[in-house]
């Protein structure tokens, strides 16, 4: 008999972003904004750090944790950015990428049948991640008010079971842009105190954050609300603050006992993150403010700009998001947002992202990542006006 793969590997879904990016990737002259993805290299201070740092012989393996001088690093800018104090040598793991951090942190809170919250719309790899650890997910949609995605706690409630363990949420959010306030932080916190779950923060774009008095304020984290004994944990990434996506590093902080397991399972998963990348992502803290605000301020023009041009557009309602760079326009009547996406990529090789691929509340919208050059969204804002126009 052949041998089969394992049925449980098998329940993972695809990923309907990558199914489309797979059909983008086989056409040329293909606006890309289906990634979330900007389309600046990483500085240059930074690919120098990197190269410095290999040939000072960064080229070993470090502790599962990750550098202890980049720990300090982060700890200290946690110190700077929330007036938060962590120790680096407890609470703070090094990850190879966000993804990494998900999975570490996930795979040490859920047992197999776990449940675990999950806010939708969001990028499916939380929901995925969930699944591939034999736990399940339980999306729950944030509800449209006015102009502003809430938190619908009266769902979060009705949805406990007693294989309820923890709560994930994306602030800001990838795809609504939407922003947890810090009241909203506040009743999460409390709910999971409450009910006795984990609340896992994914904060990977906190730098992307629009309110702030000045450009590169992070949006509010989790972490200044909670105690060190809290059942916290948050998933960081360097991938959107600092334009290292291909570089895959990441970091989660967490409750010590978290922080001493996920260091632990590391070892079975990629050991730790490659030491240079480490060493460079070191300069990346110190030395990327300014080069970080100046990207902010481009990304909020752009957000700008692509709203109010979309906003115009007949049956396309899209809330102003706070940060990311992402705007998840809804389109009045459309109930198949892969098939949307598809036609409007054949016939106008403008490629964005299906709501449907972001899970509950996700079908109707589709999504689109700003962080790319000016004329590049103007001509995508073309091509999407006249698909539009000629649906009719
Ligand atoms: C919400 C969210 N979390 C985590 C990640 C992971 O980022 P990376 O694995 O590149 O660090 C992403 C990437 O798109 C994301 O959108």
């Amino acid at each position: 008999m052949r041998p089969q793969i394992s049925a449980s590997a098998l329940l993972v879904p695809h990923s309907r972003i990558r199914e489309l990016a797979d059909i983008a990737m086989s056409m040329d002259g293909v606006l890309r904004l289906y990634f979330g993805e900007s389309n600046l290299p990483t500085p240059d201070y930074i690919k120098r750090a990197a190269a410095q740092a290999l040939a000072e012989g960064y080229t070993y393996y470090t502790e599962n944790a990750g550098l202890p001088s980049l720990r300090r690093a982060l700890a200290e800018h946690y110190g700077r950015l929330h007036g938060v104090g962590l120790d680096p040598g407890s609470e703070i793991v090094i990850t190879a990428s966000g993804v990494q951090a998900l999975c570490v942190g996930i795979r040490c809170l859920l047992d197999p049948g776990d449940q675990a919250l999950v806010l939708t719309p969001a990028w499916p790899n939380g929901s995925s991640i969930v699944a591939m650890s034999n736990a399940v997910p339980v999306e729950i949609p944030h509800p449209l008010r006015g102009d502003r995605y809430e938190i619908d706690f009266d769902a979060l409630k009705a949805a406990l079971t007693p294989r309820t363990r923890m709560l994930l949420y994306t602030s800001p959010s990838n795809p609504l842009g939407w922003v947890a306030s810090v009241e909203e932080q506040r009743r999460l916190l409390d709910f999971c105190r409450h009910h006795g779950l984990w609340l896992m923060a994914d904060e990977v774009y906190e730098r992307l954050y629009y309110p702030g008095a000045k450009a590169g304020e992070p949006a509010p984290s989790i972490l200044r609300l909670a105690t060190r004994e809290d059942a916290v944990v948050v998933i960081q990434s360097f991938s959107k603050s600092y334009c290292m996506t291909g570089w895959r590093l990441g970091w989660l902080v967490a409750r010590k006992d978290v922080a001493a397991r996920a260091a632990q399972l590391n070892e079975f998963i990629v050991s730790h993150a490659a030491s240079f990348t480490q060493k460079a992502a070191e300069s990346a803290l110190s030395e990327g403010e300014a080069e970080m605000a100046r990207m902010v301020e481009r990304l909020k023009t752009n957000r700008d700009f692509c709203r109010a041009a979309l906003s115009q557009m007949p049956g396309v309602t899209v809330p102003q998001p706070d940060g990311a760079f992402y705007l998840f326009p809804r389109i009045e009547g459309l109930a198949d947002s892969f098939e949307f996406c598809r036609r409007l990529l054949l016939e106008t090789k403008l490629g964005l992202a299906p709501g449907v691929a972001f899970g509950a509340g996700g079908e109707g919208s589709v999504r689109l990542c700003y962080a790319a050059e000016r004329g590049i969204l103007e001509q995508a804002i073309e091509r999407l006006a006249g698909f539009l126009r000629r649906q009719g």
